[in-house]
């Protein structure tokens, strides 16, 4: 539990142990190791073949790893809006079912993506949670 350590007027400076965890995660802050929650990884599959496995903050969204890592082939131009299509990646068969369908909306925006294929999905409607630990997407060969 979280015990004040100060006050100044009307703003209190709380102490929060080391115990401590938010949103089933460690408190951020020097208290928590961070190798304690390991982050979720993600693997992204460059039209050339090179391979980018870089960590996901969970709740955000897999466009923003790879601009986060400067992962090549995502541009992001609307920068999460769905009203772009140039996050566009291809999901690998074994993470499509975890990953879920696209929406009505990101469906139609799609519709303006480079070879679009059956796996593909716009990467910013991809929320990162733990369970896309190990995720692997391909990047197309270019965007829209
Ligand atoms: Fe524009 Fe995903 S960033 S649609």
């Amino acid at each position: 539990m979280a015990e004040p350590v100060a006050s100044k007027s009307h703003w209190t400076i709380w102490r929060i142990p080391s115990q401590a965890v938010i949103g089933g995660r460690p408190a951020p802050g020097r208290l928590s190791h961070p190798n304690a929650f390991p982050m979720p990884k993600i693997t992204f599959i460059g039209s050339d073949g090179t391979t980018y496995t870089v960590e996901g903050e969970p709740g955000s969204t897999v466009m923003e790893t790879a601009i986060k890592n400067n992962v090549p082939g995502i541009e992001a131009e609307c920068g999460g809006a769905c009203a772009c299509a140039t996050c566009h990646v291809y999901i690998e068969e074994a993470w499509r079912a975890r990953t879920g369908e696209p929406s009505p909306m990101e469906e139609d925006m799609l519709d303006f993506g480079y070879d679009v294929r059956p796996n593909s999905r716009l990467s910013c409607q991809i929320k990162v949670t733990d369970e896309l630990d190990g995720l692997v997407v391909r990047v197309p060969e270019r965007q829209a």
